[in-house]
């Protein structure tokens, strides 16, 4: 049985790091169910010359030739679409990421308010006790989004900002997203070998290039 993970775009900056996990999560064999808001399309289109289609089947077809996904390892949902599997307990799937996370979507989980898909899709990890991968990004944190941050970490959430170590000496941007996104997917159990590991003395690229 393939892993299923829920993968939510919200409309905050670092859309490279989102959109790099859908592809790696893709590419790792996963079943994703992929949700995004319409500050998500607004940013995607900003950093990432990406159109994100508002219509799910379309959007569905669109990224799955973009990225190769086999028939039916990519599902687009709609904000609203109460009928997908991770709107209920029944059936949450392995883990959900939420990349990049704005400050707005964090502060309604931490409320409790599932009040759309990407909202109540994180309660339902959180009360399940799966895996939720939150990558937040502000600058600098109020202490209204530590508050927030501090809650979700104390149910059971990961807060993972995406703060890129230099120990792996990363030369490009791609570099620097892969680091992050690399610990998105340890984090949800998803095998990887996007950066070296500390300690790990195999050669890669990247080493090779220091
Ligand atoms: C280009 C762009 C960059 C943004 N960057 C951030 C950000 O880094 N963090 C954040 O919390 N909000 C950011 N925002 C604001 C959010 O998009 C806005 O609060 C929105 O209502 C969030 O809705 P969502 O959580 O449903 O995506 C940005 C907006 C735009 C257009």
């Amino acid at each position: 049985m393939s892993t299923t993970v829920t993968l939510a775009l919200t409309g905050a900056s670092g859309m490279p790091y989102g959109i790099r996990l859908l592809e790696c999560l893709l590419a790792a064999g996963v079943t994703v169910d992929l949700v995004y808001s319409a500050a998500a399309q607004i940013v995607a289109r900003q950093e990432c010359d990406l159109t994100l289609p508002t219509q799910p089947r379309e959007a569905a077809r669109l990224l799955a030739e973009r990225y190769g996904a086999a028939a039916g390892r990519l599902i687009v949902h709609a904000r609203e679409d109460w009928l997908a599997p991770m709107a209920s307990g029944s059936n949450p799937g392995d883990g959900m990421a939420i990349c990049p996370c704005t400050m707005g979507t964090l502060g309604a989980i931490a409320g409790g308010l599932a009040d759309n898909l990407i909202e109540r899709a994180a309660d339902v990890m959180l009360k399940e006790r799966k895996p939720l991968v939150l990558v937040p990004r502000e600058t600098p944190l109020s202490a209204i989004h530590l508050e927030n941050m501090l809650k979700l970490a104390r149910a059971g959430a990961v807060i993972l900002p995406p703060a890129p170590g230099f120990y792996t000496r990363p030369r490009t941007i791609d570099d620097v997203v892969d680091f992050v996104v690399a610990r998105v997917l340890d984090h949800l159990g998803v095998p990887h070998a996007l950066v070296p590991r500390w300690g790990d003395a195999r050669e890669t690229p990247m080493t090779r290039r220091a």
